[in-house]
């Protein structure tokens, strides 16, 4: 299609027109040329297809669908193939429908337990999070249909989520907010991006130059459009002018009329307008270039590979030889979600299922008896209840008790106030655990919840929202037909007033100020030494792992050199399982406050008992940077840096030193107002004041010599040398008593920024 010169034939009505959808999730057709109008719709955990003219809330019916494992499970499997073959499904079934661009995925980083939309995204690891996000991208894109990533940037909570600002300096939204969008469009080129509702520093994403021009076209390539969050869109002709090309859903006109008036009005360059149509167009015409809308879509085989899925996300937090439990033996199930499980979030994401397979559903057939426990709708037990469920755990060789969160307690929309399980499930847990030792909880949630029956029972599996095959997964794990390798994507803290951001998370009115700065997650659990329930990372399986002989290629580098480092794992116990080798790097000593270990590598790898392999990761400049603000560019320090390999953030079982060395020239700015340390320790400026070295010490020579007793007690020598290293070159005028005037000042400040 020659989009360009359709654009030629277009009427500025017809263009500002395109620019917001027809309706809430079409585009709008130009019927005089020949324009079609395509579809999107949501995602991101299967295709939520609405059947009519309906609203996003999910009061209409979606078409039936499946839905697979939620982000927060997802992102656990650690598996880049597994997500990517959940992606072509998603991306098969929008061929079948017709749709051409699925909402999702979704990226935002998980900055506190109690973000509503937690169980929607990924981690709290920006590499992580950019990793899957990649897969997913690409395995929907393979289909020849397009993705929306989202919600871009900084949406982290959903407290005011129309109007908070999230404030966050540059390292910050550079190192930790930014970089699963900046990795996806990268590595896999997202065919659209989903502007967030919240402002960043004070501006409307959908209004944000910044944002969406400089660093997401320019600095990262974006060649998509972006659209807007559903009536996220600001001032529009700040909008078009910021690049963002589509509104919706549809604005009923009126913006499009803004467009129009403020192109006539010389306010809008009309370039511009024909920017966003472009891209817009492009988009549409790839799809529909490439539409196959008789592909087939088996929900029944999508279903068992959903289950499929889910057993490789669930993770095992604890398990001290209980699990996997015996066929033979008679197993109490205990708990509503056993019968109903919660195995997806509430809002955009919310899918019509084809089909439910329940853990009771799908122990037919095994020696299981089922007690309710607790009532989920209602939120309470009662001791008829609690006394059933007992009785049942007594005449049983083990229970099971299938806990979570309700769908009331987390949900788009609105955060956690709390990060606790119901009162009534944590009460039925304490009950059938003293009835029997032999108690495993499996949850089933979106976002960590506190556990204070931990040391009560032996083992604890983490279902997350496991998607529409849960149960299948789940008593597969439990009887040992499948071999737990989930991780956690995210720390478990023992208590919600541990997690970094809980002094100011949510903000205060419409201001959220995000001061934890980088030390989000176990960025800032492992700089605390803090104690957690659950590391990042962590995951166990019913078999061991052993890891030797980690190698780096060069014990020195420079950041343009590709480090690479290897590491031999071997399955030591008696199962076939899977190892999630994870990498981290370490910043020995910094100018800046860095966290211990960031993650910049994982694998994850099959193995059969006694087998081993080879694992290699590459590591570029990026796995050794960080975001320096001074140049506003990613930067290394030159220096030693530790590389560990482990099977959990705090389980680090290799480790190894190289040093990397900068190439990059940092020219400092000096002023009157910089201190003699940072000036001695730039052997740049040394060089360049060389005549004016002696009249840099104020206290004279014979200082420390004349003094008497008292004096010298006073000041210590230690003293005297910290006032002078942090003595600002104006402080020399007076403590030198006037022998050196502020002119040799001016002159040093010269020549220290002469080139
Ligand atoms: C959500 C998006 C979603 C859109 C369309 C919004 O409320 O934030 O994630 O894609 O609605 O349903």
């Amino acid at each position: 299609m020659d989009i360009k010169s359709l654009i030629e034939k277009m009427t500025l009505e017809e263009k500002a027109g395109l620019c917001s959808g027809y309706d809430f999730w079409h585009t709008k057709p130009v019927e005089r040329l020949g324009i079609p109008s395509v579809m999107v719709s949501d995602g991101p955990h299967g295709l939520r297809k609405q059947n009519d003219e309906a609203d996003h809330l999910g009061i209409n019916d979606s078409i039936k669908a499946v839905c697979m494992p939620n982000a927060c499970a997802t992102a656990a499997s650690f598996d880049r193939d597994l997500i990517g073959s959940i992606g072509k499904a998603i991306g098969s079934a929008c061929q079948h429908e017709q749709v051409s661009v699925v909402l999702g995925p979704a990226v935002n980083i998980k900055r506190s337990p109690l973000c509503g939309r937690n169980f929607e995204y990924l981690s709290e690891d920006p590499y992580l999070a950019g990793e899957m996000a990649v897969a997913y991208i690409n395995g929907v894109q393979s289909q020849g249909v397009g993705t929306s990533i989202k919600h871009f940037a900084a949406n982290n909570q959903e407290h005011r989520r129309m109007s908070s600002s999230s404030n966050a300096d540059e390292r910050t939204l550079r190192e930790i907010y930014f970089p699963p969008f900046e990795t996806a469009v990268k590595k896999s080129q997202p065919w659209t991006v989903m502007c967030s509702y919240n402002r960043i520093n004070g501006t409307l994403s959908s209004e944000n130059h910044w944002l969406l021009t400089e660093v997401l076209r320019d600095d990262w390539g974006f060649e998509g459009y972006v659209m807007t969050d559903w009536g996220a869109c600001g001032d529009r002709v700040k909008g078009i002018e910021a690049g963002l090309d589509l509104e919706m859903p549809s604005s009923g006109g009126v913006n499009d009329k803004k467009i129009v008036e403020a192109v006539r009005s010389g306010k809008l360059d009309e370039k511009l307008l024909d920017q966003a149509v472009e891209r817009i167009l492009r988009i549409n015409y790839r799809y529909l270039e490439n539409a196959k809308p008789d592909t087939p879509w088996d929900l029944h085989s999508d279903h068992l590979f959903s289950a499929k899925a889910a057993e490789e996300c669930m993770v095992l937090l604890k398990n001290e030889d209980i699990l996997p439990l015996d066929k033979n033996d008679k197993i109490a199930f205990i708990g509503e979600f056993a019968e109903k499980p919660r195995f997806q979030g509430g809002g955009s994401s919310h899918l019509n299922c084809s089909e439910i397979t329940s853990a009771c559903d799908a122990a037919k057939g095994l020696n299981v008896a089922y007690a309710k426990g607790y009532d989920v709708e209602k939120d309470m037990t009662d001791d008829e209840m609690i006394a059933e469920a007992v009785g049942l755990a007594k005449s049983s060789a083990a229970a099971v008790v299938f806990a979570g969160l309700p769908d009331s307690y987390e949900s788009e929309g609105y955060d956690r106030t709390h990060m606790r399980l119901p009162e009534c499930q944590n009460r039925l847990i304490e009950a059938v655990a003293a009835a029997n030792p032999k108690t495993v909880v499996v949850l089933h949630n979106g976002s960590p919840v506190e556990m204070p029956w931990i040391d009560r029972v032996p083992a604890v599996l983490e279902a997350y929202l496991g998607g529409q095959g849960v149960g299948i997964a789940e008593v597969r794990i439990i009887f040992g037909d499948a071999n737990p390798s989930g991780h956690l994507a995210e720390t478990f803290p023992k208590k919600l007033a541990d997690n970094p951001s809980y002094l100011s998370y949510g903000g205060e009115g419409n201001e959220a100020d995000y001061s934890e700065g980088v030390f989000v997650g176990y960025r800032y659990y492992d700089k605390k030494e803090m104690e957690v329930l659950f590391p990042f990372g962590h995951g166990l399986s019913y078999t061991d792992f052993e890891y030797s002989d980690l190698k780096l290629s060069a014990s020195e580098i420079t950041d343009n050199d590709i480090l690479t480092a290897s590491v031999t794992v071997k399955n030591v116990g008696k199962r076939a399982g899977k190892a999630v080798v994870q990498l981290y790097v370490g910043d020995d000593e910094s100018s800046v406050f860095r966290p211990i270990r960031e993650l910049k590598g994982f694998e994850k790898i099959y193995l059969e008992p006694g087998e081993e392999k080879q694992v290699s990761f590459e590591l570029s400049k990026r796995a050794f940077a960080f975001w320096n603000e001074e140049i506003h560019d990613w930067y290394v320090e030159t220096g030693d840096f530790t590389v560990s390999v482990g099977a959990s953030s705090r389980d680090i079982r290799q480790s190894a030193k190289l040093k990397v060395i900068s190439t990059v020239k940092i020219k400092r700015h000096y002023t009157e107002n910089s201190i003699l340390m940072d000036i001695f320790s730039d052997p740049d400026a040394m060089r360049k004041i060389q005549p004016f070295i002696s009249k840099l010490n104020p206290f004279g020579a014979t200082a420390g010599d004349t003094r008497s007793e008292t004096a010298s007690e006073a000041i210590s020598d230690d003293m005297n040398r910290a006032m002078m290293n942090y003595m600002p070159l104006r402080g020399i005028v007076m403590f030198s008593a006037g022998a050196v005037g502020p002119e040799v000042i001016g002159q040093i400040v010269d020549l220290l920024n002469s080139d």
